[in-house]
């Protein structure tokens, strides 16, 4: 008795320990500390964006070492790889959204932060021109802002080909409001459905929801809306059962092309089960705000348009390059060939200039355009700046030490002038010694509905896939560790749970 008493004791007092720990770690994360003025003598370092990439690079910067100006339409980090789940109120968008405020007020020099897109970057003047497009503006809503060295990481646009009709009508998922809209136009069509004397073909069509796009935006959210409909919507609106009806179009033979054969067939075996039509080798040519119109390829071989009524339609074919990055590999004779974004060299420096970086979707670095690259890119070139910040310390420690060393007034104190020399040239080749970046993919994980996840792992010897329910509960666990901030991946479990517990909220906001 007296040994378990001991054990009991023992692990009460560790609870409590562990309970103030993370006590102490809320409280001071709500208490940030002074933080130092920006030096004007430094150099003024610009970031545009708040992804993957720059607030990477933020997170690990040493902002001590110059004067950082942030500048994003969004004042917050925003946690994408959740995002196909805030579209059925699976998890609320505020769970996944970190606001920059918060971790810039962390770091030991003060950041300035604009809410502002960057409307153009002049790389000869090196200023950036900026306009506030929130609803709210102040007597200047336009300004310019210099900059001594500019990170780009304003990621990517949807890509629409141009095709007709894609901007007007239908639904995206790159941002917050892009899934609150889908959210709302699910329950909308489904209320709309239900309206008194509705005809059998319009029910039909407001019941059919199209996604555009067979990568992992697509697949994940036609995955999303499908388990919404089985636990949720069949109970509450039972009547819409027989018509509710998911079809995924994409254009290749198969869907997510960017994973391994076994995983593409898994997806696809599991997408009939769960009775999501896929229609691959169709390519949609026009859309209208009832219909789309599709190229598939007949059984005899030949090519058919066909239309496809639709009551929602999400499109998700890809990225595409932004405006401001588009103006700015005009202005750059090196960026003549690149047609994907900002051609990058190893240090991730934009091709023919030497104060621009780029990272992220914006950035062609021959990887593919993921979450996993931009925030490795970013982490590199926080590392890049602050090494680059103590090499200009150690070189100015070296001349005033070769300063010393000329006025030394006798052997002694030249000799210990020279050991310090030695000692300050060492750590100077050290700081110097720093490799290009080095992409270290860690592998690929997608939901595709019905609590079953697939999963490319990079292993040691090489990959590993696998595709199931175990996997769903690696992806959670993946994506849960990847989370910003403590606060997202509490908030994100607490969703989760309750969603298993009540049910997703079926109103229209
Ligand atoms: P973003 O994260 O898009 O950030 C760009 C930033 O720039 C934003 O803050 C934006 O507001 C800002 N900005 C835009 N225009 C301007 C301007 N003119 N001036 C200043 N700022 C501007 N990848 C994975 O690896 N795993 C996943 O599971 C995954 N899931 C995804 C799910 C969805 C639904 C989507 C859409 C993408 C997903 N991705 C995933 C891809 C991943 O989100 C992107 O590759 C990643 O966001 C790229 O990071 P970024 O920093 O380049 O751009
Ligand atoms: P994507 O580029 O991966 O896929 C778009 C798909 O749309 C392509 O398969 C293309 O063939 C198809 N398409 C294009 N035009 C079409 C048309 N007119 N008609 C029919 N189909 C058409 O785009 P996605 O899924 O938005 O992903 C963008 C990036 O984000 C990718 O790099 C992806 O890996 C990453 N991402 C990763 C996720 C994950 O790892 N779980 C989740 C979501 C995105």
């Amino acid at each position: 008795f007296r040994t378990l008493r001991w054990i009991w004791r023992l692990t009460y007092l560790s609870a409590l320990g562990g309970l103030g720990y993370v006590g102490y770690g809320i409280y001071q994360n709500r208490m940030p500390a002074e933080q130092d003025e920006p030096d004007p003598n430094k150099k003024t370092l610009v970031v545009l964006g708040t992804g993957w990439g720059s607030v990477s690079l933020l997170k690990k910067l040493d902002t001590e070492n110059y004067n950082v100006v942030v500048i994003s339409p969004r004042n917050y980090f925003l946690f994408t790889p959740l995002l196909p789940s805030c579209t059925t109120g699976t998890i609320e968008h505020r769970s996944i959204m970190e606001p920059v405020r918060n971790f810039l007020r962390h770091k030991k020099a003060a950041v300035k932060f604009y809410e502002a897109d960057a409307t153009k970057i002049d790389a000869e003047k090196k200023i950036v021109y900026i306009s506030d497009d929130s609803e709210i503006k102040g007597a200047t809503s336009e300004t310019e802002v210099p900059y001594d060295m500019l990170v780009v990481g304003v990621g990517a646009e949807n890509a629409t080909f141009g095709i007709p009709g894609v901007r007007e009508h239908s639904c995206f998922l790159k941002e917050v409001g892009d899934a609150q809209k889908i959210r709302k136009r699910i329950m909308d069509c489904v209320e709309t459905a239900t309206f008194k004397n509705q005809s059998p073909e319009e029910i039909k069509r407001l019941l059919h929801m199209v996604v555009v796009g067979g990568g992992p935006t697509g697949v994940e959210f036609a995955g999303e809306l499908q388990d919404f409909f089985e636990s949720d919507l069949r109970k509450w609106i039972p009547e819409i059962a027989g018509n509710f009806h998911v079809t995924l179009v994409e254009a290749l033979p198969n869907v997510l092309p960017s994973f391994s054969k076994q995983l593409i067939d898994y997806t696809e075996q599991t997408f009939k089960e769960e009775t999501i039509e896929i229609r691959t080798k169709t390519t949609v040519k026009n859309v209208t705000d009832t219909y789309i119109e599709a190229e598939g390829t007949g059984p005899d071989g030949k090519k058919v348009l066909e239309k496809i009524p639709y009551g929602l339609l999400v499109w998700a074919t890809g990225n595409a390059v932004r405006p401001v990055v588009k103006d700015l590999m005009n202005q750059i004779p090196a960026q003549k060939d690149s047609r994907r974004g900002l051609a990058v060299n190893e240090y991730l420096v934009v091709k023919g200039t030497e104060d621009i970086w780029a990272v992220g979707d914006c950035a062609v670095a021959n990887y593919a355009p993921t979450a996993q690259v931009a925030s490795q890119e970013g982490a590199f070139l926080a590392r890049l700046f602050n090494q680059m910040a103590k090499t200009q310390t150690f070189e100015a420690e070296l001349a005033q030490l070769s300063e010393d060393q000329a006025r030394a007034p006798n052997k002694e104190t030249r000799d210990e002038v020279f050991a310090n020399i030695k000692e300050v040239q060492k750590r100077l080749r050290r700081v110097k010694q720093m490799g290009p970046f080095e992409y270290s993919h860690q592998g690929s994980l997608a939901y595709i509905g019905s609590e079953k996840a697939v999963a490319d792992i990079s292993w040691l010897t090489g990959n590993f896939a696998t595709g199931g329910s175990l996997t769903y509960y690696f992806w959670r666990s993946a994506y849960l560790s990847m989370c910003f901030s403590t606060r997202n991946r509490v908030l994100v479990i607490l969703d989760w749970v309750k969603a298993k517990m009540f049910g997703r909220d079926v109103s229209r906001e």
